[in-house]
């Protein structure tokens, strides 16, 4: 299982001192690592990566007002971009997680769903996919050529326990240009309640950026490659007023010396 840790790992421990989350039937409804597409998302306990027996997986996912995901459900979700390095359950206990991108770090070069079949023992502990058709509007895959992002429900505050991941991916050869227009997003000094980050790469793995809290403006961010992933988390209390940013594709050209001129 250790390959499977990888990096996430050192965020998880200093995100574990956060604030007080929502706990009901003895778990914690956090939701550090989700992805988000076509309804289907991952979650972990708050105590961490795999703490969730299939009975406590399936009441995670019906206390966010969902169901635990099928196989069908996350193969769809997976072939629009839903790359996620952590086994979870999902229905009829069985376990797996969804691989975009073939990586020897996380699921050893396939691409697909990385099965583990179906668990005799429902006591094993894993994460969990669930789904949940109306969170959509939060996150998803873009692939258009700009778009404005905002945090849900703006200009209203946002919600408590939300988590958002926007992938964007535009046409090879072009890179993505951010530009914030409005941001104030709960402040405290280490970013641990309420944080937008973005990621100079498809998934929230590789290619930090950064870390954004406060009503500071950030400046403008540009992608080294043709994606970006920003992914929005508050916690259970305070809200603020939210943001609103566009991104804008625009034609890389790339530096002579890369070409040999
Ligand atoms: C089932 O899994 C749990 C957690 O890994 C373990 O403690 C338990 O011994 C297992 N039960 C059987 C019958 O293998
Ligand atoms: C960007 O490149 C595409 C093809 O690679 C071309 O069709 C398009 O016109 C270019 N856009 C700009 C603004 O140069």
């Amino acid at each position: 299982m250790m390959h499977l840790l990888s990096l996430l790992l050192t965020v998880c421990v200093l995100l574990k001192e956060a604030q007080p989350w929502g706990y009901k039937n003895g778990i914690f409804h956090n939701s550090i690592w989700l992805e988000q597409a076509a309804g289907v998302y991952h979650r972990e306990s708050r105590h961490g990566r795999y703490k969730l027996t299939y009975r406590e997986a399936l009441a995670v996912c019906k206390y966010e007002g969902g169901s635990i995901a099928t196989y069908s459900q996350l193969e769809a979700a997976r072939q629009i971009g839903l790359h996620v390095c952590s086994a979870g359950w999902f229905d009829r206990a069985r376990v797996g997680y969804p691989i975009n991108k073939p990586g020897s770090r996380c699921g050893h070069g396939k691409v697909g769903i990385v099965d583990y079949g179906y668990r005799l023992n429902k006591s094993e502990r894993w994460d969990v996919y669930c789904y949940n058709a109306k969170s959509k509007e939060c996150g998803g895959v873009l692939t258009e050529q700009k778009r404005l992002i905002q945090s849900p429900g703006f200009p209203d505050e946002y919600q408590d326990e939300q988590i958002c991941s926007w992938h964007i991916r535009v046409r090879l050869g072009q890179r993505v240009r951010l530009h914030f227009h409005k941001f104030d997003v709960e402040e405290d000094t280490a970013c641990l309640a309420d944080y937008l980050e973005v990621y100079d790469s498809y998934d929230d793995v590789s290619g930090f950026v950064g870390r954004f809290c406060g009503d500071f403006l950030p400046d403008d961010i540009v992608s080294t490659g043709n994606v970006m992933t920003l992914k929005f988390l508050s916690d259970a209390s305070v809200t603020a007023g939210g943001f609103k940013l566009q991104y804008t594709a625009f034609n890389s050209s790339l530096p002579k010396r890369w070409l040999g001129v």
